[in-house]
């Protein structure tokens, strides 16, 4: 299995977009068994995938308390797609952890998805914009980690001191990567232009060659509690998210 953590400091900026479309393409056009975790107590991917209920202590809370896995997964309509549901509890959840001085904080997700580790391909990490401890324990768990941005004012300020955080990780896992930044809900414009320019010439970090493009089905689908890639497969974001799993699995080797 395959550990992956679509990660960013800021919020608005495609993760959960990302990590659902992800999730959708790996299984429906690759056949792939994917896990996705969300590890965002706003709960936007459960909602997705109707596994949100606001009152109940289970999920990705109970994986951060227990160190386990198996039991805090649920089935989706999706017979590839299994989910680990987040809540606002976990808020309380991680405070629990923090108070918790008897026993190390950070590996409580590494440890747990050891149990399922031979039940998936793709374990997608959705994450929320902190870098608490449940981020940590996702970072941590993670082999690849992708970065996605948008281009317009602002939004690259904090890339340096987040792809910095990935590599301080490196000390509490020396297998997790930086697998590349992904722009999102891009539209040309001079700035935009400049923007990704400087990203891809001048910031140092991996960059992936395919953009996904402003499409506003991708917020008509959130009404609808679908993949973008389901609810409009021809519109251009999805185009983008499918050419961009062709180039994350040849980056894999596949
Ligand atoms: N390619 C895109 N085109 C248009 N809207 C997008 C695109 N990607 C994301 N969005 C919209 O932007 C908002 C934030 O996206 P989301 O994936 O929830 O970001 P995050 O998880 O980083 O907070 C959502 O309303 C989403 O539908
Ligand atoms: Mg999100």
């Amino acid at each position: 299995m395959k550990v992956l953590s679509i990660v960013n400091l800021k919020g608005g900026v495609g993760k959960s977009t990302t990590a659902i479309a992800m999730a959708h393409l790996l299984y429906v056009k690759k056949l792939r068994k994917v896990l996705l975790i969300d590890n965002d107590p706003q709960g936007n991917t459960s909602r997705t995938f109707e596994c949100y209920d606001p009152t109940i202590e289970a999920g990705t809370m109970n994986m951060l308390l227990t160190r386990k896995s198996k039991e805090n997964i649920w089935n989706t309509l999706y017979e590839g797609i299994d989910i680990m549901p987040c809540n606002l509890i976990m808020e309380a959840a991680e405070k629990q952890v923090l108070l918790d001085t008897e026993s190390a904080q950070h590996n409580r997700y590494i440890e747990a998805l050891r149990e399922i580790e031979n039940e998936y391909d793709y374990c997608i990490i959705d994450n929320p914009p902190d870098i608490g401890m449940h981020v940590i324990n996702a970072l941590v768990a993670s082999d690849q980690v992708i970065i996605p941005v948008n281009l317009d004012n602002w939004s690259l300020d904090g890339l340096e001191e987040l792809v910095q955080q990935v590599k301080q990780i490196k000390v509490l896992n020396s297998k997790t990567e930086l697998a590349g930044v992904l722009i999102t809900n891009y539209e040309k414009s001079v700035t935009s232009e400049a923007a990704e320019r400087w990203l891809r010439e001048r910031s140092g970090q991996p960059i992936y060659h395919q953009k996904i493009r402003h499409s506003k089905q991708t917020k008509d689908c959130t009404v609808y509690h679908k993949p973008v890639t389901e609810y409009s497969i021809r519109c251009g974001a999805s185009q983008d998210y499918k050419k961009f799993i062709e180039e994350y699995l040849k980056q894999e080797g596949i």
